[in-house]
C-alpha cells in the first residue's frame, strides 16, 4: 500500500506584510501548508487568502507576541487545527528609533519581548512538539544591525545582536533532537517597517532631504543597491525545505556585501 506523503507545515510570525507575508507566499507555492501570525487582522486574514490561491490549506492566528501567552497560544492554536508543525520561522519584529539619549523604558520592552522572548518561547514550544514528530526546522530573522553601532537604534541593533546568540543556543539545544536552527540576515527590503524607521532617522539626523539620505544609504551597500522580500524570502525557504540537515547555527546573510562572513 502507498503510504501518502505527510503535507508540511509552517508557522511564520509578522506574516500579515513584508518579508513575512512574502515567505507564507513561497511556502504555499511549493503546496505547505501554512499559518499565519500576526497581530494584524485584517492584512493577515489578506495573506491567507492569498495562500489559497495558491492551493495551499492555510489559517491566520491572531496573535499579540509582546504577551508572556502570546508564542505558546500561537502554537497551540497551530497544532490544533493542522496537528504537526515543520518548520517555524520567527520574523516578526518591533522596531523603534529614538536618539539615544531620550530612549525610553517602554520601546525596549516592546523591542525586547517581541524580538527575543516571544523567539525564545516560540522555539521551545515548537521544539517540544518537533521532537515528538522526530525533527523539524526553526529560521530566526536576525539583521545586519545586530552588528553595527546604531545609537539612535539601539534597541533594536541590540535586541538582533540577542536573536543571534538565541539561535546559537537553540541550534546546540536541538541539534541531536534532529532539529536545524538557522538564521537570515536580509539587507535593506523597503518594506512599511524600513521605510518608517529611515524616515525617522533622517528626522533624528536633521536631514531634510529624506530621497537624497536614502540614495547616500543604497550606495553604502557593496551590491550598490537595496534587496527585495521576494529575494531574502528564497533564502528563508531554501533553508526551510531544502538546505542539508547537517547545517545548524548558521546565519545566512542576504545583504549585497553589508555582512561579510
Ligand atoms: N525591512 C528591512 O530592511 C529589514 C532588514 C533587516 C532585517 N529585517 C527583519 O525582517 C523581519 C521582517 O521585517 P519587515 O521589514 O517585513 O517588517 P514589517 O513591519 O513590514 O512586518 C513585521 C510584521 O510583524 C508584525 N508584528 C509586530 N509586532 C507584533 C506583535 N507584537 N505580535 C504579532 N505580530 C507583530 C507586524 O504586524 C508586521 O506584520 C523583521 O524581523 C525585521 O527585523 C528587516
Amino acid at each position: 500500500m502507498k503510504v501518502p506523503a505527510i503535507q508540511k507545515t509552517v508557522l511564520v510570525t509578522g506574516a500579515a506584510q513584508g518579508l513575512g507575508r512574502e515567505i507564507c507566499l513561497q511556502m504555499a507555492a511549493r503546496g505547505w501548508r501554512t499559518i499565519v501570525a500576526d497581530l494584524n487582522k485584517d492584512a493577515g486574514r489578506q495573506c491567507t487568502q492569498d495562500c489559497q490561491q495558491y492551493g495551499s490549506d492555510s489559517i491566520f492566528v491572531w496573535v499579540d507576541l509582546e504577551t508572556t501567552e502570546g508564542p505558546e497560544q500561537m502554537v497551540a492554536a497551530a497544532l490544533q487545527h493542522f496537528g504537526r508543525l515543520d518548520v517555524l520561522i520567527n520574523c516578526a519584529a518591533h522596531a523603534t528609533v529614538e536618539p539615544f539619549i531620550e530612549m525610553t523604558a517602554r520601546s525596549w520592552e516592546q523591542t525586547l519581548l517581541v524580538n527575543v522572548r516571544d523567539i525564545a518561547l516560540a522555539t521551545a514550544t515548537a521544539a517540544r512538539q518537533m521532537i515528538k514528530q522526530g525533527g523539524g526546522r526553526i529560521i530566526n530573522i536576525t539583521s545586519p544591525a545586530s552588528r553595527m553601532a546604531l545609537p539612535n537604534y539601539a534597541a533594536y541593533a541590540a535586541s538582533k545582536a540577542a536573536v543571534d546568540s538565541l539561535t546559537r543556543s537553540a541550534a546546540v539545544a536541538l541539534a541531536a533532537k534532529n532539529i536545524q536552527v538557522n538564521s537570515v540576515a536580509p539587507g535593506m527590503m523597503d518594506t512599511p517597517m524600513q521605510v518608517k524607521t529611515e524616515a525617522m532617522i533622517a528626522t533624528i539626523e536633521g536631514q531634510t532631504d529624506l530621497n537624497a539620505f536614502l540614495a547616500v544609504r543604497t550606495a553604502r551597500i557593496p551590491a550598490g543597491r537595496r534587496t527585495t522580500c521576494a529575494e531574502v524570502a528564497a533564502a528563508v525557504v531554501w533553508l526551510a525545505a531544502d538546505a542539508p540537515s547537517y547545517m545548524t547555527a548558521e546565519r545566512l546573510n542576504i545583504s549585497g556585501g553589508l555582512d561579510k562572513d
